[in-house]
C-alpha cells in the first residue's frame, strides 16, 4: 500500500493546537450554543427551565454535564421542523432520516452549516489520505439521507473530483471504477463487499484497480474486516463516523496514518461518553454512550445528544483532538440471548477468522419453544460450496462463536449468493419472534 499521508503542513492550525487551546476554544463556543438554543427553541428553554439551569451556569466545560439531555424521539415529536433555531426560510438544505420504523427525523442547515458540513467531510478527507486533484467514487446513497450529498460537497470543498454514482447498479460501479481510475471511494463497508464481489465477478482484479484508499462507513465495521478490504484491493480503509442529527459524515474519521480510531472534530462536535443507564458521565477510555453537543451550528444545535452508539474516548494521536474508538454497534442493535449481550460486529469478527466462508452474513432471532435462539446466515466462498466443507465451517464458526462470545447458535451456511447484499446500511438482524403483546 502507498504512504499517503497529509503532510503536517497541510493539516488546518486547529487539528494540532494544544488541549488548552482546543478547550477554550470549545467553552466559548458551547456558551453560545447553549444560549443560541435556549432563545431560539421552545423545547430547550422548557427543558432548562424544568431542570432549573440556564446557558449562564455554564462555567466550565465539566458544567455541560448539569443540562439535560435530547432524545431522537425528541426530532419525531417536533416533527418536521420544531426544534429549528432559525426561521425556515434560512434553511438551505433538508436531510431526513429513512423512518422505516415511525416517523422520519428531519434535519436541516443554514448557509454557515452547509459550510461547516463540508469543512468537516473535507478535513476528514484529507485525514483518508485524499489530496485536491484526487478523484473520488461517491457511492454513498444520494437524496434525503446525509451520506451521498455530505460527501460530495466535501470531496468539492477539498478540491477533488467527484464521480456522484451514489449506491446500486454494481455491474456499473465497478465498469466506473475501471474507466474513470479514482484514487479513492467512499461507500458504506457491506456495500464494498458487494463491489468486490462484481469484481471477481467480472474477471478483474481488484489489487488491480487505480483504488489507493476507501472511506468506510454509515455502519460498524470490524477491524478484521478492513484487513479483508485491505488485502483484497490494496488499498487503505479508513472510518468516518457521523449522524444526520449532529451532522451528517466527517462528525469524527480515522487517520491513515495511524488507523487507531477516529479523531473526533472536536472544535466542533463535544463529545461525552456516559453510563447509559444512568446518564452520568464516565471517565475518558471507559466505554458507554456517545453524547454529542453541537458547539456552532445553527439550524439544528444538539444539546447532549443521545446518539445510542456505544465506544470510549481516547487521547488524541495523529491529531490533538480526541478519538472515539471504532463503534461495537448501537444500544438498540444489542442483542441479549440468555442473559448475554451481543453486537453483530462480534459475530462479524469470528465469522471473517473462519476459513471457507464468504464476508456476508445475517442474524435471525427466532423462538424455540420458551427460549429465545439465533441463527446466523452465512455463504460458503465458491471453493469451498461443497457439503463437506460447508459443514466444516459451520462447526467451526459455531464453535468460536459459543467460545468467545460464549452463545450457542445454529449456522446456516448457504451457497454463495445466498445471504441478501447491501446497497447502503447492511441490514444486519433479523426478528422473527412473535411479538410480545
Ligand atoms: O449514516 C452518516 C454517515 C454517512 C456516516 C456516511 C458515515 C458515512 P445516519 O443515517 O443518521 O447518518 O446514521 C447514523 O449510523 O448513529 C451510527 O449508529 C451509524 N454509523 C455511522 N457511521 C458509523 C461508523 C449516517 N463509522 C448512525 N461506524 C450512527 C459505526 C456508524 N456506525
Amino acid at each position: 500500500m502507498k504512504d499517503i499521508a497529509p503532510k503536517k503542513s497541510d493539516l488546518e492550525p486547529i487539528e494540532v493546537a494544544s488541549r488548552d487551546e482546543i478547550e477554550v476554544l470549545q467553552l466559548d463556543r458551547l456558551k453560545w450554543s447553549l444560549k443560541h438554543a435556549y432563545d431560539n427553541v421552545p423545547m430547550y428553554k422548557q427543558r432548562f427551565d424544568e431542570a432549573g439551569v440556564h446557558p449562564d451556569d455554564l462555567k466550565s466545560l465539566k458544567d455541560l454535564a448539569k443540562f439535560p439531555f435530547t432524545y431522537k424521539n425528541d426530532l419525531r415529536d417536533h416533527y418536521p421542523f420544531g426544534l429549528f433555531a432559525v426561521p425556515r426560510e434560512q434553511i438551505v438544505r433538508i436531510h431526513a432520516s429513512s423512518g422505516t420504523t415511525g416517523k422520519a427525523t428531519v434535519v436541516g442547515y443554514t448557509k454557515n452549516d452547509c459550510d461547516l458540513f463540508a469543512n468537516m467531510v473535507a478535513r476528514s478527507l484529507r485525514a483518508s489520505g485524499i489530496r485536491p486533484g484526487d478523484m473520488v467514487h461517491n457511492a454513498y446513497g444520494y437524496g434525503l439521507f446525509t451520506g451521498g450529498l455530505g460527501a460530495h460537497v466535501g470531496i468539492e470543498r477539498l478540491g477533488a473530483t467527484v464521480v456522484p454514482v451514489s449506491g446500486g447498479m454494481t455491474p456499473r460501479q465497478v465498469t466506473l471504477i475501471n474507466d474513470f481510475k479514482p484514487d479513492a471511494i467512499m461507500v458504506t463497508p457491506s456495500y464494498m463487499l458487494n463491489i468486490l464481489e462484481e469484481f471477481n465477478k467480472q474477471g478483474l482484479d481488484p489489487r488491480e484497480s487505480s483504488l489507493r484508499v476507501g472511506v468506510f462507513g454509515a455502519e460498524p465495521w470490524t477491524n478484521a474486516m478492513r484487513e479483508e478490504v485491505e488485502q483484497a484491493f490494496d488499498m487503505h480503509a479508513v472510518d468516518i463516523y457521523g449522524l444526520s442529527e449532529i451532522m451528517g459524515p466527517g462528525v469524527a474519521n480515522e487517520c491513515v496514518e495511524t488507523k487507531d480510531g477516529l479523531h473526533i472534530w472536536e472544535d466542533h462536535f463535544y463529545p461525552e461518553i456516559i453510563n447509559p443507564e444512568t446518564g452520568e458521565p464516565v471517565e475518558d477510555s471507559e466505554t458507554g454512550e456517545l453524547v454529542f453537543t453541537t458547539l456552532t451550528k445553527e439550524g439544528l444545535p444538539m444539546i447532549r445528544y443521545r446518539t445510542r452508539d456505544l465506544t470510549r474516548l481516547l487521547p488524541g494521536t495523529a491529531r490533538s483532538m480526541r478519538r472515539m474508538e471504532k463503534i461495537t454497534g448501537r444500544s438498540d442493535d444489542m442483542i441479549i440471548l440468555r442473559g448475554v449481550n451481543v453486537f453483530p460486529t462480534q459475530i462479524e469478527e469470528q465469522l471473517m477468522a473462519t476459513g471457507g466462508l464468504a464476508p456476508h452474513f445475517q442474524i435471525e432471532l427466532y423462538r424455540a419453544g420458551r427460549m429465545d435462539a439465533m441463527r446466523v446466515h452465512v455463504e460458503a466462498m465458491p471453493d469451498a460450496a461443497d457439503e463437506l466443507s460447508k459443514t466444516a465451517a459451520a462447526r467451526m464458526l459455531t464453535k468460536r462463536i459459543k467460545d468467545v462470545i460464549g452463545i450457542s447458535t445454529e449456522i446456516d451456511v448457504g451457497d454463495p449468493g445466498d445471504v441478501a447484499r447491501s446497497e447502503g446500511k447492511a441490514q444486519r438482524v433479523v426478528d422473527n419472534r412473535p411479538k410480545e403483546r
